[in-house]
């Protein structure tokens, strides 16, 4: 079993006046891997992470980080002892992206030079170009400030890092980037991260575990990703977590049941100017690389090729499997090798045949 670093013993936070923004939470967060809270707007998130640091205040119960109770050291030392990134960066827009960077292990008495040296090697870290360093955060795109507040948050070296929905304020291709950032790090870095998120695909491809809260505070379901996926622990996660979630823990499950098959290729030059009444076949360049498919259409129809799908990889997901065979007009995934050529071809109906053993497999109750 892993180890705690982080538990939170029946903790309630009531804001003046209000309901309970965080109501009864006891948890454990393991130590070395990301924990993810997700969940709707307005359901205790960031209250809970906040704890943690003890920026906001418990009404009662007890939370603990490397098991000592997060009140025994003072606020400021505490919130100092873990990294804290947050959905706008937070950068402090008259000081330079170094001088950000370098903000808490000054607070710490690590000197002006060592402190910017460090800085300096983090920009590297979160791959920003060092020249970046001199600049402020106004002159930096919205991911390059994303990357700053985490090369901020790391500066300290902190066991704990606390990130609430630091990547939603960035467009999707830049927030794809920043996530494969992330796990590249943590493979590196391996700290305790508390990542808040309301996308519950955010939350799965980056939590080791995910935590899903209920409005009202309440923890709704916590276990591994794929689990949440394959079998929510009641209505209001199958809901939030979405209609095509049987599709979604696919993603997780590996596609070597799935048979490649040998497939018949022409080139481009031996393409009938018009749809032939024979099978499909698959067209390729010199390189033997997929151009898309030669259709079994009737006389007089027109264009014989029409574009591929996805491509298939062997050690792809059976998500993947499933993706290449549906997307292909031939019901022929495409399957291809490390340099691009074509493989062979997998079949939608085998693919769906291994999709429902697996499914058989997982509820046989083993
Ligand atoms: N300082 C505060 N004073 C009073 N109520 C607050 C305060 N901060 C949060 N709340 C309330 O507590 C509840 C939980 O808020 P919290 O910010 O933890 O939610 P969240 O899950 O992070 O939401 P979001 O996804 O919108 O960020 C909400 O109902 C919110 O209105
Ligand atoms: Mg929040």
């Amino acid at each position: 079993m892993a180890e705690a670093m982080i538990e939170f013993q029946n903790v309630t936070k009531q804001y003046q006046g209000g309901q309970a923004a965080v109501d009864g939470l006891t948890m454990s967060i393991d130590k070395g891997a990301i924990t993810v809270f997700v969940g709707p707007s307005g359901c205790g998130k960031t209250t809970s992470l906040r704890m943690i640091n003890r920026m906001v205040e418990p009404t009662s119960g007890i939370i603990t980080v490397g098991g000592a109770d997060v009140t025994s050291v003072p606020a400021a030392q505490l919130r100092r002892s873990m990294g804290y990134v947050m959905q706008s960066s937070g950068l402090m827009p008259h000081r330079s992206v170094l001088d950000n960077i370098a903000t808490v292990p000054r607070l710490n008495g690590v000197s002006k030079a060592e402190s910017r040296k460090r800085a300096q090697e983090l920009l590297d870290v979160v791959g920003l170009a060092s020249s970046l360093g001199k600049r402020y955060p106004s002159q930096l795109s919205g991911g390059q400030q994303q990357r700053v507040g985490v090369a901020r948050a790391l500066a300290a070296d902190p066991p704990v890092l606390l990130m609430d929905e630091p990547f939603s304020a960035v467009d999707p291709v830049v927030r794809d980037e920043l996530q494969k950032e992330l796990l590249r790090l943590q493979h590196d870095l391996a700290k305790t991260i508390v990542f808040v998120t309301h996308d519950i695909d955010e939350a799965t491809v980056l939590g080791d575990k995910v935590a899903v809260f209920a409005v009202g505070g309440k923890l709704a379901q916590y276990a591994a990703p794929d689990e949440i996926l394959r079998a929510p622990a009641n209505e209001f996660v199958a809901s939030f977590v979405g209609r095509d979630r049987g599709f979604r823990h696919l993603a997780f499950s590996p596609s070597d049941g799935v048979t490649i098959h040998p497939v018949r290729t022409i080139t481009a030059e031996q393409l009938p100017q018009e749809g032939s009444s024979d099978d499909w076949q698959l067209v390729v360049d010199d390189a033997l690389r997929p151009l898309g498919w030669a259709g079994p259409g009737r006389a007089g129809t027109g264009p014989a090729m029409v574009p591929g799908g996805s491509l298939f990889r062997k050690g792809d997901t059976l998500r993947r499997a499933l993706d290449a065979a549906l997307s292909s007009p031939s019901g022929l995934g495409v399957a291809v090798n490390d340099d691009g050529q074509v493989a062979g071809v997998i079949a939608a109906t085998e693919v769906l045949a291994v999709i429902e053993s697996d499914r058989s497999v997982r509820h046989g109750g083993l």
